[in-house]
């Protein structure tokens, strides 16, 4: 059964460690989070750009996939299946298909209108039980398309808008999507901290997890991150297995061509990727 994120985001802040959001792009990605949070005894959140919706059919198939595959695998674990991202509309649309969990990104409106859209999406989400995220500033670089600014959060604001009752909170402290560049800066701590402070028991969320060094990762769940997001880094690892098998010819022996052979190995190396990082986490135990 597909469950909103909310409690085990409330369990994951109580416990100083973080759930993983794995960004799914299609059957062998959502079948790879799954086996390895079920292995992991992990709980798990499955998160969908709205790219990558439409790419997977709407999401309504996508919730058929996910649902069929936790009933198939035997997945007992804790899955939230999550809108990545979405706009207003998409965010409706998700529910109404039966996400348990939405993200509205109200980051690119004025504080204004970003607050009475995040308000209507929580009235309509508190009556189907569905975990809502929101953002504030915003997180740098691209993502499927949507892009951000990187502009550090205002801590103000976000109390402002977790004080409408949203489930967990993404605030822009310096994170970008994607492969960080060599002159990053780092994430800001201090802002990161006064967000704590202002937004109390709130799990924040962290996006752009590909490739922050591990200390980092480490500091920003102790000062209250219970969400982390990673997209890139299992696509990386998704893409080098798959260059690997192709160039080594495997693809050529035997039936390696059969699409069921080809893409076990980079899928293979997304449950090695999503194994680590929840490990990293501290999420591994904790379904
Ligand atoms: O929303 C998803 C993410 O923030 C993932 O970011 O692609 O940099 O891991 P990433
Ligand atoms: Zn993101």
């Amino acid at each position: 059964m597909l469950v909103s994120a909310k409690e085990m985001l409330t369990k994951a802040k109580a416990g100083k460690y973080a759930v993983g959001q794995f960004n799914i792009n299609n059957l062998e990605w959502t079948k790879a989070v799954l086996l390895t949070a079920q292995e992991c005894n992990s709980p798990v959140i499955l998160g969908v750009s709205e790219g990558a919706g439409k790419y997977m059919c709407g999401y309504n198939t996508v919730v058929g996939m996910v649902k069929g595959m936790l009933e198939t695998l035997n997945i007992t674990v804790p899955v939230a299946l999550h809108l990545d991202h979405g706009s207003y509309e998409g965010a409706l649309k998700a529910m109404e298909d039966g996400f348990s969990s939405v993200m509205f990104d109200g980051s690119h409106y004025a504080i204004e209108e970003n607050i009475e859209k995040t308000k209507e999406i929580i009235r309509i989400a508190g009556e189907k039980g569905i975990s809502v995220e929101a953002e504030v500033g915003a997180i740098g670089g691209e993502e499927d398309g949507v892009v951000g600014g990187g502009e550090v959060a205002d801590p103000a604001e976000c109390k402002q808008i977790a004080d409408l009752g949203v489930t967990m909170l993404a605030a822009g402290i310096g994170n970008i999507h994607g492969v960080y560049p060599e002159n990053w800066t780092g994430l800001n701590f201090d802002v990161l901290a006064q967000i704590q402070e202002k937004t109390g028991t709130m799990p924040l969320v962290l996006h752009g997890g590909t490739g922050i060094p591990e200390e980092m990762v480490k500091k920003a769940i102790s000062l209250g991150v219970s969400k982390v997001n990673v997209n890139t880094e299992c696509q990386l690892s998704f893409a080098a297995a798959t260059r690997k098998y192709i160039e080594e010819g495997k693809d050529k022996q035997g039936k390696g061509f059969d699409p069921r052979k080809l893409l076990a190995p980079g899928t293979e190396a997304i449950k090695a990727t999503v194994k680590e990082k929840m490990e990293l986490f501290g999420s591994v135990g904790k379904a």
